[in-house]
């Protein structure tokens, strides 16, 4: 049996014929707007490292969300950058903190638009790690049992301020299951958490140091993120997150780990995320700036490559762009 050999190729010619039979689908609704909301009033202060993104104070960043559910995205990803830092980054965990603030303002104003948090420290601590620093140099840069009460007061303190998903992404080891009951017995059980399961040291969350102000004052991420030769290693961390109780597990970055999305997809049939990173972003957007890419075609194929590999969704700088090219 098998195709003859000249076979015409009908399906390719028109458009309309390639889009009617197209395997793979990009959609808005699929897309995660990342913001970072600073203190202050009126501030819109762009990003160096990435270009067309900014910091945003909470009033400003209302107005930004309100053009965001206006342009059909389901969801917002917040990022805080507090007023002050301290050792054990208690301004990521407080009632008024900048965060908790905003997700009040945006939940008054837009309606229709999930608010969903990144649960980590590293923003709100003087040093820049994810966690509390160790006494005990053998236990690694940070102490991972002290951590996650501090990870699961934020979670709660989120869902409070109204979060409709809260996103744990410090990678200590029973961070979900320590939110999971602490939202629980808080009164959030319908609170879905959102796991950074597969969270690699990687080199393409360059621009977000500056977006978040949070680079490490000393020590890098290694220890408790994972080694990019890995991917069995990835499976047993996303086993862990799915057995703690997470509801959606991500894979970040995206493009340099389409292997792990597919596997993570295939092996455990979870909800899967995927976060297009601020590395992932800036590359384009500088090769495109030199006129060495078409940064719309770029956009498309590597959005729509993370989706073809086996993401549900996808958290990108790029989503307000793409909203209004699909
Ligand atoms: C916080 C966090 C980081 C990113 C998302 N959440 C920084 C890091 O883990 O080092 C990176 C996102 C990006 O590069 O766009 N832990």
């Amino acid at each position: 049996m098998g195709f003859p050999t000249e076979r015409p190729r009908r399906l390719r010619g028109h458009p309309l014929l390639r889009a009617l039979t197209a395997e793979t689908r990009l959609c808005k609704e699929q897309l995660i707007c990342p913001y970072f909301v600073c203190p202050g009033r009126g501030v819109r202060k762009p990003i160096t490292s990435m270009p067309g993104q900014f910091q945003f104070s909470v009033d400003t960043l209302v107005e930004e969300c309100q053009a965001t559910q206006q342009s059909g995205l389901p969801a917002v990803l917040l990022f805080g950058i507090p007023e002050t830092k301290d050792a054990k980054g208690s301004s990521g965990y407080a009632d008024d903190g900048i965060v908790q603030r905003a997700i009040e303002a945006i939940k008054e104003r837009c309606q229709n638009l999930l608010v969903i948090t990144d649960v980590c420290l590293c923003e709100y601590t003087d040093h820049g790690h994810c966690g509390i620093v160790s006494d005990d140099p053998r236990a690694g840069t940070v102490d991972n049992d002290a951590t996650l009460p501090l990870l699961a007061a934020e979670a709660v303190s989120h869902a409070q301020a109204g979060a409709d998903i809260v996103a744990p992404s410090a990678m200590m080891d029973g961070q979900v299951q320590a939110v999971r009951n602490a939202l629980d017995e808080r009164d959030f059980p319908h609170i879905p958490i959102m796991a950074y399961a597969a969270k690699y040291a990687s080199s393409f969350y360059g621009p977000f140091r500056e977006a978040a102000e949070s680079p490490p004052a000393f020590g890098d991420r290694r220890a408790y993120q994972m080694d990019p030769a890995n991917s069995d290693e990835a499976m047993r961390e996303v086993a862990l997150d799915v057995a703690e109780g997470a509801d959606i597990v991500m894979v970040k970055p995206a493009l340099h780990f389409l292997d792990i999305i597919y596997r993570t997809k295939q092996e455990f049939g979870m909800p899967t995320a995927a976060y297009f990173v601020s590395g992932e972003y800036s590359q384009i957007k500088a090769a495109a700036e030199r006129g060495w890419l078409d940064e719309t075609k770029a956009v498309l194929e590597s959005h729509t490559a993370v989706i073809r590999a086996g993401a549900d969704m996808i958290i990108t700088y790029y989503a307000r762009k793409l909203a209004d090219m699909l």
